[in-house]
């Protein structure tokens, strides 16, 4: 038996989580296994009904469970609190750094059926298959944060950049480790030119680096990457980088695939891996069916891998929303003509149809 929390938060979330809860119940049936799910609250929810978006309680029982799946947290309605009270502040960054969630995992890979729904030419993102690994518990999201008042009146406001060795050489360790089972290239992005945080970084990776003679090292500038990443993806296995440099290169990463709602991740490094989408809480397409939960789907294939090392599950679960794209069901922004239009439900429906014909 699998014991995991469910954290639907905010928004959209709480449209696509419980879809992937539905594919994993599938996968339970069809495999034999025992899912066992608790929802708790989290973000802008949790603070309407307890006046913090990040309880005791949902933290307790993340740490009791085997896994964690989140849907997305935040919008317009809590922007205005207290920053220590806002959903990502408050909550989101919390439940990182408390379970101890360094590693990021972002893999951005080509669906054959969304070939046209990328914004990119066709011969540019066939076959893209690349992961992009975020340190996420470090860096500027962590650092000291303040402002004060100068004496003509102005302001001057601080984010303090930190990394340590200890903390550059977990994640690099832990993405060579994941560059040896896949093509065996690793790049490093960093702004050495610019940063001393950059600098120690690059230094960190180039000592590895002789320990892992296997796997193939480069080091790119981040706004070349960002370059990079449209003009050539295919160049790249994995990608291993600073907090902020993976939250915007995974954005970017994202449309890679056709739409920001196939891109999903697994949060690990602790005791219990974190399964969310990278996509946001959406408000502005909240309530309405209209929410793309494949990323979120995706997400929990993740934790079928990661957390319970079911990987002839988590493929059964890939290979379903492969299948999905082929047969041309489409949520909105996905949707392209001559395809079918569905909504969340029914798009959480055709990925469980293609689990059970297998
Ligand atoms: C992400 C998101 C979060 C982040 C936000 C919501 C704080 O953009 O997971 O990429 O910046 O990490
Ligand atoms: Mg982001």
């Amino acid at each position: 038996m699998y014991k995991i929390a469910v954290l639907p938060g905010d928004g959209i979330g709480v449209e696509i989580v419980p879809e992937a809860v539905k594919v994993l119940q599938t996968i339970g049936e069809q495999y034999g296994h025992r899912f066992e799910f608790t929802e708790a609250l989290i973000g802008g929810a949790a603070y309407d009904a307890t006046g913090h978006p990040l309880p005791d309680s949902t933290l307790e029982l993340c740490r009791q469970s085997q896994a964690v799946l989140m849907g997305a947290i935040g919008g317009p309605k809590w922007d205005t609190l207290p920053v220590h009270l806002r959903p990502e502040l408050g909550a989101l960054l919390p439940i990182r750094k408390e379970l101890g969630l360094y590693a990021n995992l972002r893999p951005a890979i080509f669906f054959p059926g969304l070939l046209h729904a990328s914004t990119l030419k066709e011969e540019v993102i066939e076959g893209v298959d690349l992961m992009v690994i975020r340190e996420l518990t470090g860096g500027l999201y962590f650092g000291e944060k303040k402002r004060e008042q100068t004496a003509d009146g102005g302001w001057v406001a601080t984010d303090v950049l930190t990394y340590s060795t200890m903390e550059i050489e977990r994640i690099v360790r832990f993405a060579y480790d994941v560059a040896r089972r896949r093509r065996k290239k690793l790049c490093s992005v960093d702004k050495a030119n610019v940063l001393e945080s950059s600098r120690l970084w690059r230094e960190t990776v180039s000592k590895l680096a002789e320990e892992y003679p296997d796997v193939e090292t480069s080091h790119m500038y981040v706004d070349n990457c960002s370059m990079q990443l449209i003009r050539d993806p295919k160049q790249f296995d994995v990608i291993v980088t600073e907090n902020m440099f993976g939250d915007i290169l995974t954005d970017e990463a994202s449309m890679l695939t056709g739409s920001i709602g196939m891109l999903p991740s697994a949060s690990i490094g602790g005791q219990v891996g974190l399964y969310e989408p990278s996509h946001g809480s959406a408000p502005d397409i909240a309530g309405q069916n209209k929410a793309n939960p494949l990323a979120m789907i995706l997400s929990a294939a993740m934790m079928l891998r990661y957390s319970f090392d079911l990987e002839k599950e988590a493929q059964a679960v890939e290979k379903a929303v492969s299948r999905v794209m082929e047969e041309g069901y489409r949520t909105p922004d996905l949707m392209e003509p001559g395809c079918n239009a569905v909504g969340t439900v029914e798009m959480g429906d055709q990925v469980v149809r293609f689990i059970r014909e297998g």
